[in-house]
Order: C-alpha cells, then sequence, then structure tokens
C-alpha cells in the first residue's frame, strides 16, 4: 500500500480578500504560514515521513510547502516545480472580488465558473497584462500551453500529464510525497484518483492549509483518504471554501 498526501496553500491574501486568484501569484497571509506550520505539526504527529515534495510554480504554493517541511525539520527534501500543479487559470475573473461578482451574475452562474467540469470563465484578452506569456517561469513553454482561461476540463488536462509521467512513477518507486498545491489543481487529481463524475465534482471543495492523506493500492487506486487535524474545524472550512461565491 502506499500513501501520498495532498494539501492544498494557506490563506493566501487574496483568499483573504475573497478574490478570484488562479495564476496570479499572491503570498500567504500571516494565517497562511501558522496553516503551513500546522500542517507540518499534524504530519510530525502522525508519523508521516516524506522522500520527495511537489509543488507549483506559485509562491502561495511553495511557501506553504516550505513552512510545513521546516516545522518537520525538512527543508533538505527534494522538491519538483512542476507548473502543470499551478491553480486553474481563472481567466479574465482574476482579481475580482467572488461575492461582488456573484452580486453581479448571479449565484448561479458564479457557481458554474467556479465548480462546473466544463464551463470556463471569460478569457483573459491576450493584450491583457494579467497574461503570464511574458512570465519567465513559464519561458520554456509553448504559447499555446499558457492559459488565457481554463476550465476543471482544462486543468485536468495539464495535471493528469504530471500524475502519470512523474508523480506516479515516483510513488511506484517507492518514493513517499508530499504535494502542495491548489484548491482546483489538487480537485482534478482527486476527480480523476476517485473516479468522480463531472456532476459530483462540483461538491468537491478543498480547504487551505490541511494535510488530506491518500492511501492507495498497488495500482495506485484509492482505498481510502482522510484529513488530518480537527474534523469539525475541517468541515466547517469546508463550508466556508463553498459559500465564498455566494452574494450573501
Ligand atoms: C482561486 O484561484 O481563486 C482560489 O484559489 C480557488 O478558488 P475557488 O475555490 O473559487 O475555485
Amino acid at each position: 500500500m502506499y500513501k501520498i498526501v495532498f494539501m492544498r496553500h494557506g490563506e493566501s491574501t487574496w483568499n483573504l480578500d475573497n478574490r478570484f486568484t488562479g495564476w496570479t501569484d499572491v503570498d500567504l497571509t500571516e494565517k497562511g504560514v501558522a496553516e503551513a506550520t500546522q500542517a507540518g505539526k499534524l504530519l510530525k504527529e502522525a508519523g508521516l515521513s516524506f522522500d520527495l515534495a511537489y509543488t507549483s510554480v506559485l509562491k502561495r504554493a511553495i511557501r506553504t510547502l516550505w513552512g510545513t517541511l521546516d516545522e518537520m525539520n525538512m527543508m533538505w527534501l527534494p522538491v519538483i516545480h512542476d507548473w502543470r500543479l499551478n491553480e486553474r487559470h481563472y481567466g479574465a475573473l482574476q482579481g475580482l472580488n467572488k461575492a461582488e461578482t456573484a452580486a453581479k451574475y448571479g449565484d448561479e452562474q458564479v457557481l458554474v465558473w467556479r465548480r462546473s467540469y466544463d464551463t470556463p470563465p471569460m478569457p483573459l484578452d491576450e493584450n491583457d497584462d494579467r497574461t503570464s506569456f511574458n512570465d519567465p517561469r513559464y519561458a520554456g513553454l509553448d504559447r499555446s500551453q499558457i492559459p488565457l482561461t481554463e476550465c476543471l476540463k482544462d486543468t485536468v488536462a495539464r495535471v493528469m500529464p504530471a500524475w502519470n509521467d512523474s508523480i506516479a512513477p515516483a510513488i511506484r518507486s517507492g518514493k513517499r510525497i508530499l504535494i502542495s498545491a491548489h484548491g482546483n489543481s489538487l480537485r482534478a487529481l482527486i476527480k480523476m484518483l476517485d473516479g468522480i463524475s463531472d456532476d459530483d465534482i462540483v461538491n468537491l471543495n478543498i480547504p487551505n492549509g490541511q494535510p488530506l492523506v491518500y492511501e492507495l493500492d498497488a495500482d495506485l487506486k484509492p482505498i481510502r483518504h482522510y484529513y488530518l487535524g480537527d474534523q469539525a474545524a475541517i468541515a466547517a472550512a469546508l463550508q466556508a471554501v463553498a459559500s465564498q461565491g455566494k452574494s450573501k
């Protein structure tokens, strides 16, 4: 049996402001930094250790990983930064307040943009300052690989090659892995791992900074999964994430 731990980054400044973030590279709040440390404590208490970590190329996930590994006294751990683990690109919604957007377009429409499998938000204009075309961290990519918007299906299409080509072979070789990533890149991975339907994925939310342990069989099929930590607080955090896109 294998174990892998997924973790969404701790609270970011734009989580606090309730803004659509996507590929915008915002940092953690103080609370987010504390959540990363707390995650490290929980992982230690659960007796978990790692041989390799993955994260995105966005600082909120990277800094969360740093805080967690620091608490575990494992800052030496090899880390793979993979752009394919980035948050889902939120298109022209990036920077807008989620509740204000819901007041303008309606809660239903915002739920579709946030959680539907195959309806992307409006794309960024190619000339918009918010595009990532000139960002050096994506210099190795073909322009066609850099999104202007994404639905979850598009995120699945970039996350799964990272799983199949890099993460799954590392698990099979016996490496114990921690992944520090994002709400929707983790929803993409979990959808595929658990075989969640396009309709049911609407109801899956991931809280900030909570280690989520997946136990996998020899074929890397999930046996069970569970969050470490205070289960009532996690349930409340899940509910809070679900409510972020409501006008009131
Ligand atoms: C964002 O990109 O805004 C968040 O990290 C994830 O947002 P969501 O829960 O609204 O999809």
